[in-house]
């Protein structure tokens, strides 16, 4: 079996010291750094925005996984391209026009995963699942780190699993929120491709060795 790809949450991360845990990032087997961005709109935080993507983008020498907890993230695309992201995450129940929106990232040379809520069900991807790189499920509701995981959501991973497989894509399906090595057992278990992992990474005391506890998984 494939370990999975871990995605270190930076929102989890010590403002006051990013270099050190970007460092930390860096010489650890984590795969990409999810990028949380909030608006205080769409969710009910707020977190950073391009003043920092901008500062740490010369150092990370992980892909850049940025999740946009935005009302308009079509807004945003050509931002992030310039910053050389690897994959623009947009959530569905913000985007009218969501095949433009997956176009437009694409044109713009990044990789395109749409975010779907806890009570979104992932049945209304049925259309354009065939265009997307991957698909994130929240397994919290967005907003803040450290809350406690949904377990409803390893049936949609489940659900989704079937749903790309019977279709022979290659579309990833990554998690995000609460993920810890029990819930992200129950999850690769279920046929997840990615985790995300902010509180469980960050709050450990040697950050190294839980990043490979779930590259373990
Ligand atoms: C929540 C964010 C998550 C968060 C996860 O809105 O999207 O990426 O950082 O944090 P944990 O892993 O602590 O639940
Ligand atoms: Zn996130």
């Amino acid at each position: 079996m494939k370990s999975p790809i871990i995605s270190p949450s930076l929102l989890s991360a010590d403002f006051l010291h990013l270099d050190r845990d970007i460092d930390m990032i860096n010489r650890s087997n984590a795969d990409w750094l999810h990028i949380d961005v909030m608006d205080g709109v769409f969710v009910p935080n707020l977190s950073f925005g391009f003043p920092i993507l901008e500062a740490i983008k010369p150092v990370v020498r992980k892909p850049l996984d940025v999740h946009l907890m935005i009302v308009e993230p079509a807004k945003f695309v050509k931002e992030l391209a310039t910053l050389e992201v690897h994959t623009m995450n947009v959530h569905y129940e913000v985007c009218n026009h969501l095949h433009r929106v997956v176009g437009a990232i694409h044109d713009a040379g990044m990789q395109a995963a749409v975010t779907l809520n806890p009570h979104t069900p992932v049945e209304l991807l049925t259309d354009i699942i065939q265009d997307l790189d991957m698909v994130l499920l929240m397994s919290v509701n967005p907003g803040y780190g450290g809350q406690k995981f949904i377990t409803h959501t390893v049936d949609k991973v489940t659900r989704l699993r079937r749903m790309i497989d019977d279709r022979g894509l290659k579309t990833l399906i990554e998690v995000d929120g609460g993920v810890n090595a029990a819930t992200g057992k129950l999850l690769v278990d279920a046929g997840a491709d990615a985790l995300v992992a902010g509180s469980y990474v960050f709050g450990s005391d040697d950050p190294l060795e839980a990043i490979n506890t779930l590259k373990r998984l």
